[in-house]
């Protein structure tokens, strides 16, 4: 099959951020190149995509150090990789014509020629774009199978989340208490966070983890103790939710965002033997474990958006040039729901 747009009318060159150093502790603006390079026209079973928005996620500086794991390193001097929704050019596949809208994996970039079946249609008439790489998307499979999958979450339980106020948080929040939470507790980093957790998504309580010890401030929040913690961050906060658990508490692992550009060992937990007599459950989660879930997941939250039952909020940056900024920012907390790169200017 011929590409359905003419190679001249393509494009010859884009831009994309290439990782140039791995990072010691926390990343900076030096360890990435912005670069041109030459634009591949799609070969047969292959599509040419001009990207709209990107995500930048906390898993991504995991892949910056040079280490075994789930997914292997990002290599040095090549364009990183994630998330990414986007129009088709040109099309050298069946499945796609150009014009059409995808996600796909290869992010942080202008332009990305990939074989088609690496890429799943979208359509912007169901929802925003940049909802397809949150709320619809990989963070919001996230916070669904790993509430209600990993952590068994039942009717009446009291759920703590931390990084609540975040893409994936705000959305477990926000499910525990559609499907039945008799109290919902959410912790994030700032007094505005805390407002929007309260005021606008409607969790019980909400604290910020910067105006005092966590284990104090989650007590006071949980007097009667928790029964799920959904845990983004680690340290602290997962010491705190292991001393409010009820008997049989569980707790998903999700993600330790407080540890992803440590140098040293995290100090705590330090009270790991109240899972003896407490009975407790700590699961670990990977999302590609749940692909079973993804249309439930998809079906149900996207009536819950249509509804207005369920509300999401971006952080949105414009512009190639400042992805890195973005994700720095993300790991920082200057983001209010999903941090998305926008390049649709
Ligand atoms: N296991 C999986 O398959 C999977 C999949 C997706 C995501 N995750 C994990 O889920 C977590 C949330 O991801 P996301 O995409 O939704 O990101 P996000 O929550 O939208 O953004 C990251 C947030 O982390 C918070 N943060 C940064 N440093 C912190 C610290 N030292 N202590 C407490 N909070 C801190 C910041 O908010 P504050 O202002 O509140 O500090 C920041 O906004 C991450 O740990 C991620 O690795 C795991």
């Amino acid at each position: 099959m011929t590409p359905s747009a003419s190679p001249g009318s393509l494009p010859a060159t884009g831009r994309e951020w290439h990782l140039t150093a791995r990072p010691q502790g926390w990343p900076t603006p030096a360890d990435f190149a912005l670069r041109e390079a030459p634009v591949a026209h799609p070969g047969e079973g292959q599509i040419l995509v001009r990207n709209l928005h990107f995500s930048v996620d906390p898993y991504m500086r995991g892949r910056m150090n040079d280490v075994k794991s789930y997914v292997p390193p990002f290599p040095l001097d090549e364009p990183m990789e994630g998330g990414a929704v986007g129009v088709v050019l040109a099309s050298g596949s069946e499945k796609f014509a150009a014009g059409d809208h995808v996600l796909h994996n290869s992010g942080w970039r202008e332009y990305a020629t990939l074989d088609a079946r690496h890429a799943t249609a979208v359509s912007p008439g169901i929802a925003p774009l940049p909802a397809f790489l949150g709320v619809l998307g990989m963070p919001g499979l996230t916070a669904y199978s790993g509430l209600l999958e990993v952590a068994s979450f039942k009717p009446g339980d009291t759920v703590f989340v931390s990084g609540a106020a975040g893409a994936v948080g705000s959305e477990v929040g926000q499910i525990a208490k559609l499907k039945g939470a008799a109290r919902v507790i959410g912790s994030a980093g700032s007094a505005e966070k805390v407002r929007v957790l309260t005021e606008e998504y409607g969790f019980d309580a909400a604290f910020n983890y910067k105006e005092g010890p966590v284990a104090e401030q989650l007590k006071a929040a949980a007097p009667d103790g928790i029964d799920v913690y959904f845990d983004n961050v680690g340290g602290e906060h997962l010491e705190a939710a292991i001393s409010s658990f009820n008997v049989h508490g569980r707790a998903t692992i999700c993600g330790m965002i407080s540890q992803y550009n440590a140098t040293e060992p995290p100090a705590a937990p330090r009270n790991l033997a109240l899972v003896i007599g407490k009975r407790l459950r700590i699961q670990g989660m990977l999302v590609m474990d749940h692909a079973d879930l993804k249309q439930q997941f998809f079906e149900e939250v996207s009536a819950w958006i249509r509804s207005g039952e369920l509300k999401y909020r971006e952080t949105v940056v414009n512009g190639i040039e400042n992805g890195v900024d973005a994700f720095l920012g993300m790991l920082k907390g200057e983001n209010t729901g999903k941090m998305i790169v926008s390049l649709d200017a």
